[in-house]
Formats: C-alpha cells, sequence, structure tokens
C-alpha cells in the first residue's frame, strides 16, 4: 500500500503574512487528516519561518527546485545541502517551468536529483509532456526519456527514496486537466517503464498527479489505481481548496 501524498507547490506566489496563515490553517485540520502525507513547497525566503511553524505538526516542507552544485561561486543559487539544513524534506526538482524557462535538461534534472538525494531529502522528479508532443503521439516516449535520465543517474535502487510527479504541461495552470484516463495510463506507463528494473521498487514508488487539479475533480484522479496524490499549484494558495484536495487523496 502507497501512502498518498499531497504536495502544495505555491510557485512565486505569497507573503510572509499568507504564509502564516496558508499554514496555520492547514494545520488545524491536520490532526483530521490521516493516512496521508502533506507536504508545502513555499518560495525560498519563506521556508524558514514555514519550518518553524510546523514543527511536529505532520507538515512536511519542501524547496521548488535546488542546484545542482554544492557550494561555490554559483550566484542565486541554493543548494540541496542548504535546503536540508534549514529543516525540508521535499525538493522539487525538473519542474517543467524549470525545464522550460530555465533550460534544465533531463541531465541536469538527473543530477540535482543525485545531489537532493546525497543532502538526505526526498526529490519530487516532476515529468511531463507538452501539448504538441502529445499531439504527435509521442508522450510515452517524452516521459519515458525523463524518467530514463534520472534512473541513469541515481539508479533504480534510489527510487525507494524519489517520488515522482507525473504534470502534463498542458495541463499546468490552464484549467485544463487531464482526465483520469489519461493521467492514469501516463502512471502505469512510468511505473511498468520502472518495474523493468525492479517490480518492487516500481510498487512502492509513488507518482503524484498534477495539473490544474482542483476540489472538483481531484477524488476521480487520486481514485485512479496508479495515482498516489497530487502536485497542486493554484489550489495550494487557498487552504479551504487545497484541504479539500487532501481529503479526497
Ligand atoms: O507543480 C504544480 C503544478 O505545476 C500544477 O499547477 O496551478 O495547474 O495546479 P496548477
Amino acid at each position: 500500500m502507497r501512502t498518498p501524498i499531497v504536495i502544495g507547490n505555491w510557485k512565486l506566489n505569497g507573503t510572509r503574512a499568507m504564509a502564516d496563515r496558508l499554514v496555520a490553517d492547514i494545520e488545524a485540520v491536520r490532526p483530521e487528516l490521516k493516512d496521508i502525507d502533506i507536504g508545502v513547497c513555499p518560495p525560498f525566503v519563506y521556508i524558514p519561518q514555514v519550518v518553524a511553524q510546523v514543527a511536529g505538526a505532520g507538515l512536511g516542507v519542501g524547496a521548488q527546485s535546488c542546484a545542482e552544485y554544492d557550494t561555490g561561486a554559483y550566484t542565486g543559487e541554493v543548494s540541496a545541502e542548504m535546503i536540508r539544513d534549514v529543516g525540508c524534506q521535499y525538493v522539487l526538482v525538473g519542474h517543467s517551468e524549470r525545464r522550460t524557462l530555465f533550460g534544465e535538461t533531463n541531465e541536469v534534472v538527473g543530477r540535482k536529483t543525485q545531489k537532493a538525494l546525497a543532502a538526505g531529502l526526498t526529490p519530487v522528479v516532476c515529468v511531463g509532456e507538452t501539448l504538441e508532443e502529445r499531439q504527435a503521439g509521442k508522450m510515452n516516449a517524452v516521459v519515458g526519456a525523463q524518467i530514463e535520465a534520472v534512473v541513469a543517474a541515481v539508479g533504480i535502487q534510489a527510487f525507494e527514496r524519489v517520488i515522482v510527479a507525473y504534470e502534463p504541461v498542458w495541463a499546468i495552470g490552464t484549467g485544463q486537466t487531464a482526465s483520469p484516463e489519461q493521467a492514469q495510463a501516463m502512471h502505469a506507463s512510468i511505473r511498468a517503464q520502472l518495474a523493468a528494473y525492479s517490480p518492487a521498487i516500481a510498487e512502492s514508488v509513488r507518482i503524484q498527479y498534477g495539473g490544474s487539479i482542483k476540489p472538483g475533480n481531484a477524488a476521480i484522479l487520486f481514485a485512479q489505481p496508479d495515482i498516489d496524490g497530487g502536485l497542486i499549484g493554484g489550489a495550494s494558495l487557498t487552504a479551504e481548496d487545497f484541504l479539500v484536495i487532501c481529503r479526497a487523496a
């Protein structure tokens, strides 16, 4: 049995006050939400305050990215070690916005995953195809190559500590979510790909869906056999929506 996990990716949103309120609202309801892992990924600068706030509340904190370097002259970068040092548990790696806007290749994502694991973080490796790739029928090949690069970088055994998030690019922030069938088909395909290396690891790895998850569509997506929770963008910015989604998992 895989424990579902719902993570809120705040992206470039929030203020100190908003982080404070949102986390307090989630914490208040957390004890009612059993058999599920919940996390939030605030912007870097708000991480220490959120970590301090959630201490012992059963809420994990993550960063939205990490450097592929350990230390040195890399202005603006934040290392996985630093993220761990301030008390994070998770880090998102290879979000499609990082891939598209900041040029992260499959190889970079592999190296970042390796750094995250070495620092003791749980990497949430994001994969997904564009609309053009889907329309051309290339989605399995594209996502397959994204997964393959991470396996090549860290080895299949490391997937005991990796979470995968399937986020079709065309569904992110568009209100156009993947249908439960489309999402399930891709999740099953990712699991089958990992099963070729290790059936046991494929069975245990958690695969989240992300892309326009809302209170109204979360339950049907999470009911799919290979969907183990969600990575939530817009709907993670209000406690009300986020908590409905957590309950659905
Ligand atoms: O990482 C979460 C994400 O990209 C989905 O965003 O706003 O479509 O839920 P959203």
